[in-house]
């Protein structure tokens, strides 16, 4: 080949190669407005899914859900003392193959948003910190500490790598449109003084030198160094402006709910509010927001954070827990999704005038030449307005915002909700009663004779001696008393200033009493009488952490564990005698045998040696091993076991924990209504409900810890003492079906995967009470509404009903007010 055709088919080739990697990579940048994509300004609308807290089995349906209800991006954060659990020893397997999940997220078709961190906060354990690192010497977190930067910029820089190499930036053809470094610094930033000022800089400057060619993002971070991006998180992000004009307005975390301590109540945010906190955001210039959490998922293991976080991470997210869809919610924000992106480019593009129409009223209007796009909003917490705008009559109730794609009929308001309840209830198939054996945790030596594997001298930090290998750390030592020791009196008693999430005591190998926290006080005094013996005195404390803290400034070096004092005391009429055990010699052992011999693991090895009996099933017994065999329930439906009548511990399925359990701690009685009103700020106590109920009774099992057929085990450490003999395993499925739509709308009716069975109720017109109550009102359409619903709906999958005097006839006594239609199916 001539050398002239050779130059010319070797430039054709290049200019091949660079339009191919050009076509396949995409350009993100911002302007002041919004997040650009190839140079055009976008509305994103992204939703939070932690890989770790589903299954990677979960994880495709799950983003199909997202992408099915409206979502571009999906974000997570990544957690780094899950994946360096050991100093330089990384683990990215099973459910935590961050770049599989990124994978699934790009074959849907969707954006993605790593939030590195890596402090994560996220009620995950230790805000995701490895404990190890909190032990190292010369440690402190999040500021200037040259052994905390390296650490964090050598884990940082390997998720960056590794997402490099798997071409996963958005600058390589991939899906990552933004990153984040450090989370709510902002937050916290003024405990740490002029350092900082100085580590949020050194964030900054770190980041921005991995070159990962999409923008890097600061939360909750006032004058946030440039380049990085300040965002806004919580509730509502009306309100917020960045304080840097070329941001655009961005909010990462719109708070779908709560997460719930044991303890706690259910949280539940309506649909309405949270739409509402979306529309104002939009109606105000924002551009990108994103749900916290859009699943919420499960804390399996010990993942969950605290103290005291449970290990169902719910959040009352638009995805339940096990992935269902949450309706209302989830329905009526896809609405809503579809409605803003179809004035994606007035609110991008637009000019933006404002009127005040008065009364907390407002209506925003965003022009381009091709039109104009308008939101209608009324902040009022209790009024309803008919509001005249542009010679046109608008019903805006109150604590809502009407959007109106041409500026002249309403297609979306926050308030009106035409899409399903669906009331999720477990399968009403009879309990399969389980065959529990059981042995008693061996702890006798460590209760009696006070043995442990670590002497020291006075009291140590718990997470300081077991580096959070487990939840439960003895503290033993003996004290001699002889018959003239100043203590003698009749009333004595052991005093310990605690930590501990949970603290057992023994004295002279009996129990005497343990305590936990209802008011969120995790600095407390334990004390209780004792018989103590002339001679040698045994005390065995056990502390147990339930979930390290998680978030404040300084977080990471709060007490855990037993700090003391601990003393005996004696009482003698006015005088008080307290002899102070803090300095003695203790003896420290750390975990159970049980744990060590690994009598959750179904292997050979983990069964070796172990006697479990099956008669007299023991119950009430603190620190007892159970384990029964079980059939998986058939099918596909989510899989939940319920722990009615068990006291606190930690359960396996087939080896793989999900998670403590605590289903004897109850919530308080008081803070329930019966009615919510989504009207007004929205807090996480705001119409919580399960009062004075188990925080959490059902645990999820996903399908991927079950073998489909045949021999399934599941292996509970019970701490407190419980009666497993109620256990049993259920599956998830929609029960009833409700909907209150309204006139010239469609709603779409169905029992997700199931047939409808049967109508309830039906009525067009106004038809009065709630799910479950539905009544007639004064007046209703003249065709039998619920022979229609029968005819369109009964049988089937899903149906589509018209809601208007069409298909449902019309009465004169309704008048000219918009009609609803009620109804409530079976599934
Ligand atoms: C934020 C934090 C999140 C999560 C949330 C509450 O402050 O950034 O990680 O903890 O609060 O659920």
């Amino acid at each position: 080949m001539k050398m002239k055709h050779f130059t010319c088919l070797l430039s054709l080739f290049f200019i091949l190669i660079t339009s191919f990697s050009l076509a396949n990579s995409t350009i993100v940048s911002h302007d002041e407005r919004a997040i650009t994509i190839n140079g055009q300004r976008r509305i994103l609308i992204s939703g939070s899914i932690h890989y770790p807290r589903s299954t990677a089995e979960m994880w495709p349906d799950l983003i199909n859900k997202a992408k099915d209800g409206g979502l571009d991006a999906i974000e997570s954060y990544v957690f780094w003392n899950a994946h360096e659990p050991k100093r330089r020893e990384y683990d990215f397997s099973g459910n935590l193959d961050v770049v599989r999940f990124i994978k699934t997220i790009q074959s849907a078709g969707l954006y993605s948003v790593l939030r590195i961190g890596p402090y994560v906060c996220a009620e995950w354990n230790y805000g995701g910190f490895p404990v190890w690192l909190h032990n190292m010497p010369n440690m402190k977190f999040r500021t200037i500490n040259p052994s905390f930067m390296n650490e964090m910029q050598n884990f940082t820089t390997k998720i960056v790598e590794m997402m490099k190499e798997e071409k996963l930036f958005a600058s390589q053809g991939g899906p990552i449109i933004l990153a984040q470094i450090e989370n709510e610094y902002g937050n916290v930033i003024s405990s740490y003084g002029a350092e900082g000022k100085a580590y949020i800089d050194w964030c900054a400057n770190m980041a921005n030198s991995l070159d990962i060619g999409v923008p890097w993002l600061m939360c909750q971070q006032p004058n946030a160094p440039k380049p990085m991006l300040e965002t806004c998180n919580g509730f509502y992000c009306d309100q917020y402006e960045p304080t840097n004009p070329s941001s655009p307005k961005m909010w990462t975390e719109n708070w779908t709910g709560w997460f719930k301590n044991w303890g706690g109540k259910h949280p539940y945010r309506t649909a309405e509010d949270l739409a509402y906190s979306v529309a104002r955001f939009f109606q105000t210039g924002g551009t990108f927001q994103n749900y916290y959490m859009y699943h919420g998922g499960t804390n399996f293991g010990r993942v969950a954070g605290g103290p005291y976080i449970t290990t169902s991470y719910d959040y009352h997210a638009p995805l339940d827990e096990y992935g269902n869809l949450n309706q209302p919610k989830w329905g009526h924000l896809k609405q809503l999704h579809a409605v803003l992106k179809s004035i994606e480019k007035p609110l991008t593009y637009g000019n933006i005038s404002r009127i005040d129409l008065g009364n907390s009223i407002k209506a925003t209007i965003y022009t381009t030449k091709e039109g104009s796009s308008c939101f209608i909003g009324n902040v009022n917490a209790t009024a309803d307005a008919l509001v005249n705008f542009h010679g046109k009559d608008y019903h805006v109730p109150a604590w809502s915002v009407s959007i109106l794609p041409d500026c002249d009929k309403e297609a979306y308001n926050t308030a009106k909700v035409n899409t399903q309840t669906s009331i999720m209830t477990d399968d009403s198939s009879k309990p399969h009663m389980l065959q529990w054996t059981w042995r008693p945790e061996s702890a006798q030596k460590t209760i009696l004779k006070g043995r442990g594997n670590l002497i020291a001298k006075g009291l140590v930090d718990q997470k300081d001696v077991t580096n959070d290998a487990s939840d439960y750390l003895w503290y033993m030592t003996r004290v001699h008393l002889d018959k003239k020791d100043p203590l003698w009196s009749r009333n004595m008693s052991l005093r310990v200033h605690s930590n501990a999430h949970v603290l057992h005591a023994y004295v002279n190998g009996k129990y005497i009493g343990h305590q936990f926290v209802k008011d969120g006080k995790f600095d407390y005094r334990f004390e209780r009488k004792v018989n103590l013996v002339h001679g040698t005195n045994h005390i065995s404390l056990l502390s147990v952490s339930v979930g390290l803290q998680n978030y404040g400034p300084f977080f990471a070096n709060g007490p855990t564990g037993i700090n003391g004092p601990v003393s005996l005391v004696g009482y003698k009429g006015e005088e008080t005698i307290e002899k102070d055990l803090s300095k003695h010699q203790w003896d420290y052992k750390i975990g159970m045998n049980g744990y060590n011999h690994k009598l959750f693991s179904t292997n050979s090895i983990g069964r070796h040696h172990v006697k479990w009996a099956n008669e007299k099933l023991a119950t009430g017994r603190m620190l007892t091993w159970y384990k029964a065999h079980f059939k998986a329930p058939l099918g596909k439906d989510p899989v939940i076991v319920d722990f009615n009548g068990l006291g606190k511990g930690e359960a396996w399925i087939n080896g793989q924990s999900i998670g403590r359990y605590w289903p004897s701690f109850n919530s308080s009685d008081d803070g329930c209504k019966d009615e919510c009103d989504y009207r007004g700020e929205y807090g996480s106590d705001k119409c919580a409900f399960m009062c004075g109920k188990p925080t959490q009774r059902w645990y999820h099992v996903p399908r991927s810890f079950l073998n489909a057929s045949g021999h399934n085990t599941i292996t509970l450490f019970e701490e407190m003492g419980g009666n497993p003999s109620k256990v049993n395993f259920k599956t998830v499925v929609v029960g009833t079906v409700c909907a209150r739509a309204h006139e010239h709308n469609k709603v779409e009716l169905s029992c997700h995967d199931r047939a409808i069975s049967a109508v309830k109720f039906a009525s067009f017109g106004n038809p009065v009470g709630h799910c479950g109550s539905f009544a007639v009102g004064t007046c209703q359409g003249d065709k039998d509404a619920v022979k229609t619903l029968v005819e369109k709906c009964v049988g089937k999958l899903n149906c589509t009903i018209d809601v208007s005097s069409d298909t449902f006839g019309s009465s004169s006594d309704c008048g000219d007010s918009p009609k609803k239609l009620a109804v409530e199916l079976e599934c």
